[in-house]
């Protein structure tokens, strides 16, 4: 693969709509997926199979993956905390799954009521089963750079995460700040700890949100370390329910303006990922808060009264 080509790995159906106060319909949820695969991403998570109780707002997650157009090469992730939720995406025809746990001990009880061994214990039979039967398997390690209830994390805790993920049997693991509070200088730290573990460059992704404006600088340095694949949420929807704090993940017209105008490809058309983030703005209770989508909003005028 050549050092220019950047995988985004499109999270906005899942990690964005997971937070987002507003109840969105199925059928906008469906439109939101299907207008992100037709804009070239090359991995969009479509939804989660967790406790409704949990997450409400992703309750709909069977009719959403039945429905949604299986475009030929795209990889269509569900985040899956259990047997249980295993189950769902096996009935749903999803060929890949994302499977999560944290670098901190509390956050990790307060998202999936389980320690990090006990996350390990619940999800090691989850991705057996997962790859026995052939699908993808992604990893999730949250508050990778820092924790809202335990504050620092040290990053020798996130790579040994990370790594413990890789011999579960994670083909890729991605290292999130789950609330947006890590700085470009965390990150040769990180991503070195990880490499040092024993984590290949080419099965590591970053995932940032961007609470404090930190996320695209920390993707210049992510690109600096080798790391070629991000995570993005279109418009910039989402957060954390569980982590305070959390704003939106870094949106991916951003990602991809800064990617694209520093030279590196990634197979996206960004207008396209803007009008999908238009498309569903009327379905959220807030304006997507990315700036490149505001700058394209701008560009195309005043609309009519
Ligand atoms: P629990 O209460 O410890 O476990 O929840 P439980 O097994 O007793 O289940 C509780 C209830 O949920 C039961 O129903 C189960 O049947 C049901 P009841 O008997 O009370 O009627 N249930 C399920 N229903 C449907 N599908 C399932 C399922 N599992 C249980 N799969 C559990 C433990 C993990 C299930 C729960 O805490 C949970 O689902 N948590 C999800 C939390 C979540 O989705 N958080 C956001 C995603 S993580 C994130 O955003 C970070 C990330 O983006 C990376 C980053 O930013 O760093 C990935
Ligand atoms: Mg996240």
């Amino acid at each position: 693969m050549s050092t220019s080509r950047v995988t985004v790995v499109e999270v906005g159906p899942r990690d964005g709509l997971q937070n987002e106060a507003a109840a969105v319909p199925t059928d906008v949820k469906v439109a939101f997926v299907d207008a992100l695969s037709a804009a070239g991403l090359p991995v969009v998570e479509a939804t989660a199979f967790v406790s409704p109780k949990a997450i409400p707002q992703l309750a709909d997650g069977e009719e959403v993956f039945r429905r949604i157009v299986k475009r030929p090469g795209v990889r269509y992730p569900v985040l899956v905390p259990n047997e249980r939720g295993l189950d769902r995406a096996e009935a749903s025809g999803a060929r890949e799954i994302a499977v999560f746990t944290a670098a901190s001990e509390t956050f990790n009880r307060k998202n999936i009521n389980a320690s990090i061994d006990e996350s390990f214990a619940r999800f090691e039979p989850v991705i057996r089963r997962a790859r026995e039967s052939g699908m993808r398997v992604r990893g999730y390690v949250s508050c990778g750079f820092g924790c809202p209830y335990e504050g620092a994390v040290r990053p020798a805790s996130t790579a040994r995460v990370a790594r413990r993920l890789l011999d579960a049997g994670c083909d890729e693991v991605s290292v999130g700040d789950t609330i947006g509070i890590g700085v470009p200088t965390q990150v040769p730290d990180v991503v070195g700890r990880c490499v040092d573990a024993g984590m290949p460059l080419a099965r590591l992704a970053l995932h940032f949100h961007d609470t404090r404006g930190t996320a695209l600088a920390n993707v210049a340095e992510g690109l600096r370390q080798g790391v070629r694949i991000f995570d993005s949420s279109a418009g910039g929807l989402g957060g954390c329910p569980y982590a305070p704090g959390a704003a939106g993940n870094l949106a991916t017209e951003d990602l991809l303006y800064l990617l694209h105008g520093m030279g590196y490809e990634t197979g996206v058309d960004l207008s396209l990922v803007a009008a999908a983030t238009r498309a569903l703005a009327g379905a959220i209770a807030r304006r997507p808060v990315s700036r490149v989508y505001q700058a394209l909003e701008s560009a195309r005028g005043p609309r009519p009264v």
